[in-house]
């Protein structure tokens, strides 16, 4: 089976995204290649952060690789956390803040409306492509669910009864932002 990387070291995306493309790739994290490096994410975009994760690991193991960049979009925010996501309440990937700070943001506003997006840059045999998925929905006022990882439990998709962290895998990957921008991912892959 053919080797793609994908360049996280978060457990949970690589889980996910494994599952996602099974049937076609072998998809590696970057503890399989043993790259332990802490690549900066210093661009202002999601799309140049994804970039700059997938130019690093193509150029220094020479593999095929794609990386991702995701945000959390709240419209009475402006927009935040966006690229700020994992470090909205400036430690780095401390989920529980940064949601109850989303929270705290949001109380008393009645627009609730925030989307996730997903950014992936693919780079295959030194070119470089581009994907996105979006999944729109609202902030919920109090968290729900404890299943997924992130602002899973305070975002209700619209459309749907369940936030994320109620939601089976299976069921959050079908229509993620993550989920949206991988199907992309995947569709290109099967044509080229
Ligand atoms: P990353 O670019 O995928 O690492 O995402 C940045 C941050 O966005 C993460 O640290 C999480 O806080 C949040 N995030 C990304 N994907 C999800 C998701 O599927 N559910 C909830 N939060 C997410």
């Amino acid at each position: 089976m053919k080797k793609l990387v994908f360049a996280t070291n978060n457990k949970h995306k690589l889980f996910e995204v494994k599952e996602l493309l099974k049937d076609e790739y072998e998809v590696l994290g970057l503890s399989d290649i043993g790259c332990f490096e802490d690549i900066a994410e210093t661009s202002h975009t999601l799309e140049g952060n994804a970039s700059l994760k997938s130019t690093y690991v193509y150029k220094k193991y020479k593999l095929n690789c794609f990386a991702d960049d995701t945000g959390l979009e709240v419209e009475a925010l402006d927009g935040k956390p966006g690229v700020f996501s994992a470090r909205y309440a400036d430690k780095a990937h401390d989920f529980e803040a940064n949601l109850q700070k989303v929270l705290a943001e949001l109380k008393g506003k009645s627009n609730r409306k925030a989307r996730f997006r997903t950014a992936i840059s693919l780079i295959l045999d030194g070119k470089e492509y581009f994907f996105e998925g979006i999944v729109n929905g609202n902030i919920i006022t109090e968290k729900c669910g404890t299943d997924g990882f992130g602002y899973d439990p305070i975002f209700l998709p619209e459309g749907h009864k369940q936030t994320f962290a109620e939601m089976e895998l299976s069921e959050k990957n079908m229509i993620s932002h993550r989920g949206r921008a991988v199907k992309k991912l995947i569709e290109f892959l099967k044509k080229i």
